[in-house]
């Protein structure tokens, strides 16, 4: 099989990066199932339900989130709807709304989707999400399982990928924004990659605007975060799953998308 995986789809220009490159790459690469986080969705943070379903009616199958999960109100009904396909990470508190992992039927294979994040350099406190994923795995079980790994430290990131070699097909880092050049399946068969980089806008800071962000670090003063304009870097990366959970490839995608 054959996934694709977006990493932090940043406001309306990701979503409409998204928009036109889908199509566009189901028939190139024969995708058969399609993640996207969506952590910065809804104006660089969070998701609301309009923003989430123009990614879904866009062809996004899975939807994953991070840090910013709680950033827009509405989240919360969204993530007691059973019936949308949106996770957020498993190690968040258990009295949170939502799931960390998802269960999904393509054809004969069963997908299980595990949405994780780190605890290094984070603003908020969350579970251990080693003892938490190796928990869902003695749970649960897939055809193939993809952990989308929502963290900022590489040596955490990396640490993860070796934690779970030969035990999921994926592992893919997000929230960084910034693509790595270590995509690799792993020596026991799992296809990793510290981060896979955001679909957001090119010239920009992480998908902010870059004078805006760079005067906040001259000045030393915080800055009102505003969405960058211009074209958009899409950064994603195919998974072609082989048997026993294993990946066969992982290759990054990027293409720069012009409006
Ligand atoms: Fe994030
Ligand atoms: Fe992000």
């Amino acid at each position: 099989m054959k996934i694709l995986f977006f990493g932090d789809v940043v406001g309306r220009p990701g979503r409409e990066a998204i928009k036109k490159i889908l199509p566009q790459w189901q028939k190139k690469y024969n995708i058969d199932f399609t993640i996207a986080n969506a952590d910065n969705l809804a104006h660089g943070k969070g998701i609301t339900e309009n923003s989430l379903n123009e990614i879904l009616e866009a062809g996004v199958d899975l939807v994953t989130s991070g840090d910013h999960t709680w950033s827009k109100k509405e989240v919360n009904s969204l993530l007691e709807n059973k019936e949308l396909p949106l996770i957020r990470p498993a190690n968040f508190s258990d009295k949170v709304p939502g799931k960390g992992y998802r269960l999904v039927q393509v054809r004969t294979k069963k997908i299980m989707v595990i949405n994780l994040i780190g605890q290094t350099f984070m603003k908020h406190e969350y579970d251990n999400p080693f003892k938490i994923v190796s928990k869902i795995l003695d749970e649960e079980d897939a055809d193939i399982i993809i952990v989308d790994w929502h963290a900022e430290a590489t040596a955490e990131k990396i640490c993860m990928g070796w934690h779970l070699d030969g035990k999921v097909t994926a592992v893919l880092g997000t929230h960084t924004h910034v693509p790595t050049a270590d995509a690799q399946v792993l020596p026991q068969g799992t296809a990793y990659i510290t981060d896979v980089g955001m679909v957001g806008p090119k010239d920009s800071s992480l998908g902010a605007n870059k004078e805006v962000a760079l005067e906040g670090f001259i000045k030393q003063t915080p800055f009102k975060y505003k969405i960058a304009t211009g074209p958009v870097q899409v950064n994603a990366v195919l998974i072609e799953t082989g048997k026993d959970k294993k990946a066969k490839s992982i290759e990054l995608l990027q293409e720069v998308v012009a409006f």
